[in-house]
């Protein structure tokens, strides 16, 4: 793989001391890759393309190289192919060898040693390597590759600080009340803002990651209702208080996969709905394509603090 003159190392630190974050957008196909590509180009910020193991093994890790490279050789601003929630030093390593900028080793679930440990290992060969590493402390509830995670736990400050101290990670994901997915809350929104600014006090000047970002608007998911879905309930994060988190504190990093999804799945469900008699699939993935491209420039302005 070619490797950039604009590394992600550097994007991180520029994103740390101006104060903005980074997005990090999942994909899984063409199309999704294409819009996070495009809107990043079209607001002239870099992106961070993100692909979980699920989609790894969907996509296959060559396929996924392969179709990144061909897609943001043409375009001027960088774009990074980072693992989201890696599991095991394999599968990182397995990333790390095919080319990507970022691995993440999510050993949130383990205990703090093990975790320590699994993360020492990753950071090793990543560093031999020339590649970004993000851990994670505190975890996040939700689902991920399709499991269900019910207990979360804040992360504890104190613990983030030894964390990174032990590890040597380049940015630490940390919990304050975010969770994967599309119900995220059951009353009103609320993240611990004050955990946050407890975790920087402990951290210094360091990289923090901020999983699990996505709104979840009420009108793309009364869109999805109203054409014959069933998401009722789903609740988001709240775009005020991202804006907040992304311009006055150190989150340099933000993942949305949850608004990506039901922005396609609303666009899909709309469009086959109106146009029976149409059978060429580029018709209904070139609208969905279009849509998350908006999404994307929108989350790009919110993650600069702009609402
Ligand atoms: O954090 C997890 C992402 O939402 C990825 O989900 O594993 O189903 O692709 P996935
Ligand atoms: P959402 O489910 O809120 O989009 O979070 C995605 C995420 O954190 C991917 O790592
Ligand atoms: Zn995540």
């Amino acid at each position: 793989m070619k490797r950039k003159p604009d590394t992600i190392f550097s994007a991180f630190e520029k994103a740390l001391k101006k104060r903005f974050a980074i997005g990090a957008f999942n994909f899984y196909n063409l199309e999704t890759l294409q819009a996070i590509l495009e809107a990043g180009e079209a607001m002239e910020t870099p992106v961070i393309c993100s692909v979980s193991e699920g989609a790894l093994e969907y996509m296959g890790v060559d396929t996924t190289v392969m179709m990144f490279e061909a897609l943001v050789e043409k375009k001027k601003f960088p774009a990074y192919l980072h693992l989201d929630h890696g599991k095991s030093f394999e599968v990182c390593k397995k990333a790390i060898d095919a080319g990507f900028d970022s691995v993440m080793i999510d050993g949130s679930s383990l205990p703090f040693e093990k975790n320590v440990e699994l993360t020492k290992q990753v950071v090793k060969y990543a560093d031999k390597n020339g590649v970004f590493v993000e851990g994670e402390i505190g975890t996040l509830s939700g689902v991920e590759d399709s499991v269900v995670v019910k207990d979360s736990k804040f992360t504890d400050p104190k613990e983030a600080k030894e964390f990174v101290e032990k590890t040597g990670v380049n940015s630490v994901a940390v919990a304050i009340g975010t969770s994967h997915g599309a119900y995220k809350f059951s009353g009103e929104p609320k993240l611990r803002i004050d955990i946050l600014s407890e975790i920087e006090s402990e951290l210094g000047k360091f990289p923090i990651v901020l999983h699990g970002a996505s709104t979840v608007d009420a009108e793309i998911v009364n869109k999805i209702n109203k054409e014959g879905g069933n998401i009722k309930g789903a609740k988001g994060v709240s775009a005020k208080d991202l804006a907040l988190i992304c311009s006055e504190h150190n989150v340099c990093k933000v993942n949305v996969d949850t608004d990506l999804r039901l922005c396609f799945i609303a666009s899909l469900r709309k469009n086959l709905r109106a146009s029976p008699k149409e059978i060429n699939p580029r018709f209904f993935l070139s609208s969905a394509r279009e849509e998350m491209k908006n999404v994307v420039k929108s989350k790009i302005k919110l993650f600069q603090g702009k609402l």
